[in-house]
């Protein structure tokens, strides 16, 4: 190989990876959206800390229940409903309804983000 295109295509190489490496960091996380699953929130007025699993559960193939209404919550799980994920209007509406009560704040695009993409694979 010609030393000026071995330059070229290491100079090629290099602009890919100075690219990949921007694109790689917002992407969504599941295994990011998993752990926040989980994650307990501590409550300034003393009630019991809150996370997703108090109404969701951590099987999310499994129904949850409302920690306030009591009422059943269907599974998440798109395997077990289709449905779920497919109404942007939906999920947006829940998920600014449900990071307000749980950790008090809305949550990020990226925090949002790996919600969803947790949530796709289960
Ligand atoms: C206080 C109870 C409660 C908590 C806590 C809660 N949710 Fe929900 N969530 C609901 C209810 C009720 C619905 C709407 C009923 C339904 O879709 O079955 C819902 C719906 C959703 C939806 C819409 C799914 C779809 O496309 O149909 C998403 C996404 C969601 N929740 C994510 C979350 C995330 C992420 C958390 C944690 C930050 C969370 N929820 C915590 C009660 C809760």
């Amino acid at each position: 190989m010609k030393p000026d295109l071995k330059a070229t295509l290491a100079i090629l190489i290099g602009m890919s990876g100075a690219i990949a490496i921007p694109t790689a960091s917002f992407a969504a996380d599941a295994a990011a959206g998993a752990a926040a699953w989980t994650k307990e929130y501590p409550q300034s007025d003393g009630s019991p800390a809150r996370s997703c699993v108090t109404c969701h559960g951590r099987d999310l193939t499994k129904p949850g229940r409302h920690a306030v209404t009591n009422k059943a919550i269907e599974p998440l799980a798109p395997s077990v409903d289709p449905q779920r994920l497919t109404d942007q209007a939906k999920v947006e509406k829940w998920l600014l309804r449900n990071c307000r009560w749980t950790l008090g704040r809305e949550c990020t695009s990226d925090e949002k983000a790996d919600f969803i993409s947790y949530i796709e694979t289960q």
